[in-house]
């Protein structure tokens, strides 16, 4: 069951876009990919200060926002995502988390996000921009919400070398709904120069168990 203190249902259901997330395909990711060292990095890779105002779009079970809400002290962190398993299980992951005070869910998609215009430092999204039903949308949205000179990262997957781009990957990306072309960092790069991001930065991390491209884009 969801814990009410911190996940909050959207009263709008209207502007939810269907997930193509069911149940079995929400345990099956959370218990594989939920909890990953990646994670962890994701405060250093966005240079997390600890009073911003963070939101984490697609946040799945909830690790980037735990490891941002470890190193907030006044700051505020905000997980959306559509598939409401994701967010129960997220839910009941971050109430036995010390930091579960500074930290919000709600159930929503990129695409309409319910949150005041300029009102955030930093927008996150962690494996998740390829599987946004309407990406460049959700991008709009991402720069109603930042505030002046906020920023968007994108971590991923290097996915280009991680795996053969086969016809399994293809089964996946059918499976999951996937956009092919949002699975390599030109890709992204290109999405976010053509929605109106500035100074783009684009990086590799490398480290066992932690490798990911870290795509960096400010509101101007
Ligand atoms: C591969 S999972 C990544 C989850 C999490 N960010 C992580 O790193 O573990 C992709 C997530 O994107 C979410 N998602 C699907 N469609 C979305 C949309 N339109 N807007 C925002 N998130 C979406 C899914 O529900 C899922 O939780």
């Amino acid at each position: 069951m969801i814990n009410k203190n911190i996940t909050h249902m959207n009263d709008n259901k209207d502007d939810l876009l269907a997930s193509a997330w069911n149940d079995k395909l929400t345990e099956d990711y959370v218990e594989q990919w939920g909890e990953l060292l990646l994670h962890k990095k994701i405060p250093e890779f966005c240079n997390l200060l600890p009073s911003e105002i963070v939101l984490d779009i697609g946040c799945g079970s909830g690790a980037a926002v735990r490891a941002i809400a470890s190193r907030l002290s006044t700051g505020h962190v905000t997980g959306i995502d559509p598939t409401a398993k994701m967010l129960e299980i997220a839910s009941k992951l971050t109430v036995k988390d010390s930091h579960y005070q500074r930290v919000t869910f709600l159930l929503a998609g990129a695409e309409k996000i319910p949150f005041e215009s300029e009102s955030c430092d930093l927008v996150l999204a962690v494996n998740t921009l390829h599987h946004w039903v309407n990406v460049n949308d959700g991008l709009n949205e991402v720069l109603r919400i930042l505030k002046p000179s906020g920023r968007f990262v994108s971590v991923d997957d290097l996915w280009q070398e991680s795996i053969e781009y086969g016809q399994e990957q293809a089964d996946d990306n059918e499976k999951f709904s996937c956009k092919h072309e949002l699975k390599t960092r030109n890709g992204i790069v290109k999405l976010l120069n053509k929605n109106g991001f500035t100074d783009i930065s684009n990086s590799e991390h490398r480290e066992p168990d932690a490798t990911a491209s870290i795509i960096t884009g400010y509101k101007a």
